[in-house]
């Protein structure tokens, strides 16, 4: 690493710098605890048994969710919806999604389809990534057991109205499945409120937490087959899986240091307050699209609006390519952001964007307005010297 000063914006991918807390939580597990949670029963077990339980406590209250054990830790939202998916889905079940998901809900869903399992059902969301939840409800047919929806866009940072949808769907008797990757520690998400039935969230975007963790909420009362079978460190001497939560799928250690920092960063966020996390965040979104907005030639895609999309802004410079205008940021001005498809090919399709890629500033809790001043400047000169 040179000494050059950076900017990151790249929080949609993955949060950076995370709170101090996190790191300390982190090092605190790795070199005074170190031992394995929730197997057999010495006092350093115990205590990475409680750090465990302490953290999907903590998200518990974050997302009001009333039992903790009804959250299972994954190595992210991938994970998290893979096994929400594939352990619910039956042959013959229908699968409403919307044209903006990420390939952690489009890949899983068209390999079901694929293989015969699934019928699945796209709505076509607008130009700026909006959905309609009248599409949603005129979508459902008898066939239909699931509603599965990112609540926001990581492309466009598009809000999506899962209050709406889950009550459509909750009506309906379908059930309701969130990919919170973008917006869990950021936007307020209560599963009793909004009705979720299947919460997937990732632990080290919003939630401020390492690389590593995630997690899959799953309602009271509904049965998800385990992806993965193995240890639990419960009811060893039988040879089938426990049918209770969470071991039922959670198998083998887990990443205990990693789950530490992800409580840590749940900690941190509550008690500097959601909403004081977001309205920072949606003062850097205001200014970052003013300032995009008078530059000729730039082409902002989404909603243009903090009340309506998070802190993800994605544009294009005319006539030039986004891999090169993020590779200028990056070397020109330290500026980090990410370019190109940003696993959403669906959403690119949607936006018209699936040839040319777009380039993504998303700014996090810790930028600040002048950090976005300087990437407002520098697009700036880069679409100047592209006259
Ligand atoms: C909406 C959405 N879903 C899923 C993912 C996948 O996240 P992870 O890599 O943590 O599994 C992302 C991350 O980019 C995302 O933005």
């Amino acid at each position: 690493m040179d000494n050059r000063r950076e900017i990151y914006l790249d929080n949609a991918a993955t949060s950076w710098p995370k709170p101090e807390t996190v790191y300390q939580a982190i090092d605190h597990y790795n070199r005074q605890i170190g031992a394995s949670p929730g197997r057999g029963s010495h006092s350093r077990t115990i205590a990475a048994g409680e750090i465990v339980l302490n953290t999907r406590e903590k998200l518990a209250e974050l997302f009001n969710i009333k039992d903790s054990s009804r959250i299972v830790f994954t190595e992210n939202v991938t994970m998290a919806i893979n096994i929400g998916l594939k352990g619910l889905l039956d042959p013959g079940d229908h699968v409403v999604i919307s044209s903006m998901e990420h390939n952690a809900v489009a890949r899983p869903l068209h390999a079901l389809q694929d293989s015969g399992v699934i019928e699945l059902t796209i709505i076509q969301c607008a130009a700026d990534g909006s959905l309609d939840p009248c599409l949603v409800e005129q979508a459902i047919t008898e066939k239909t057991r699931l509603v599965c929806l990112l609540h926001a866009s990581n492309l466009t940072g598009t809000i999506m109205p899962i209050d709406a949808i889950g009550k459509i769907a909750h009506e309906k008797g379908v059930l309701f499945m969130v990919d919170a990757a973008q917006t869990a520690g950021v936007l307020p998400l209560d599963v009793q409120e909004q009705r979720i039935d299947i919460l997937a969230f990732t632990g080290h975007k919003g939630l401020l937490g390492p690389q590593g963790t995630g997690g899959l909420y799953i309602r009271p009362g509904q049965e998800i087959r385990p992806l993965i079978e193995g240890g639990t460190g419960s009811l060893s001497e039988q040879i089938y899986q426990p049918d209770f939560m969470p071991d039922k799928l959670e198998s083998g250690t887990p990443n205990t240091p990693g789950i530490a920092g992800l409580g840590a960063g749940v900690e941190f966020i509550q008690q500097t307050g959601l909403e004081r996390i977001h309205s920072h965040e949606r003062e850097l979104t205001d200014m970052l699209i003013e300032g995009l907005r008078d530059i000729d030639g730039v082409i902002i895609y989404g909603p243009q609006d903090s009340n309506r999309q998070t802190a993800v802004v994605s544009f294009n410079i005319e006539e030039m390519d986004c891999g090169r205008v993020s590779m200028l940021l990056d070397q020109k001005y330290g500026i980090l952001c990410r370019s190109g498809l940003h696993c959403a090919p669906l959403a690119h399709r949607t936006m018209g964007t699936l040839k040319s890629g777009a380039c993504r500033i998303s700014a996090g809790f810790y930028n600040t307005k002048e950090e976005i001043d300087q990437v407002v400047r520098a697009v700036y000169e880069i679409a100047c010297s592209n006259e």
